[in-house]
């Protein structure tokens, strides 16, 4: 049985902490860009990872009608939640509660933020306006939290160890 990471990305760093989650997970993994695809055979997998990041304090929306639509399937697998985002820790922990079902919360072995980044160069010109304004910064950053995904992956990892 495989583990399916389900993210999407906007700027690519979802992109980017959904690599290196899938770098550190045992096991056959499988990753999907729910931007280009969205159908999925869960009979092929044990383990759904969805993560997305957070703009406006809301998840993508190719994330969220996948986790409402998907819901039952879902809720039969073992369930890893993560989001990006900038945010302040207090803000990001309410992002993750809110954004995705309750079903799944209560279903999810982890959950956790990855951090984020800031990349101006992939920004349009409303986003490098809400940056400069809503979170003073004017140049690139990078922030996400390796150590927390590498828990994250651990977390999975000892939960897949325990089901062989
Ligand atoms: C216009 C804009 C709005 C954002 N809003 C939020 C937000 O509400 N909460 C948050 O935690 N981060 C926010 N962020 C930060 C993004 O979540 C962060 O840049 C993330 O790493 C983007 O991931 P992506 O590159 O996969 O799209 C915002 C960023 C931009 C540019």
């Amino acid at each position: 049985m495989k583990t399916l990471i389900a993210y999407a990305s906007k700027h690519g760093c979802t992109e980017k902490c959904a690599n290196m989650l899938e770098e550190q997970l045992e096991g056959e993994i499988e990753k999907i860009d729910l931007k280009e695809k969205t159908e999925v055979d869960f009979s092929q997998y044990d383990t759904v990872v969805l993560g997305s990041p957070v703009y406006v304090g809301k998840i993508l929306k190719e994330v969220d009608i996948f986790a409402k639509t998907n819901l039952n399937e879902l809720k039969q697998k073992t369930i890893g939640l993560f989001i990006c985002g900038m945010q302040e820790e207090h803000t990001l922990r309410n992002e993750l509660e809110v954004n995705y079902p309750p079903e799944l919360q209560e279903k999810a072995v982890v959950r956790d933020c990855f951090g984020g980044a800031f990349d101006f160069n992939e920004m349009n010109f409303a986003e490098k306006m809400i940056t400069k304004k809503v979170a003073k910064v004017t140049e690139d950053v990078s922030a996400i939290r390796e150590d927390v995904i590498q828990n994250f992956a651990e977390t999975l990892n000892q939960q897949l160890n325990k089901s062989l």
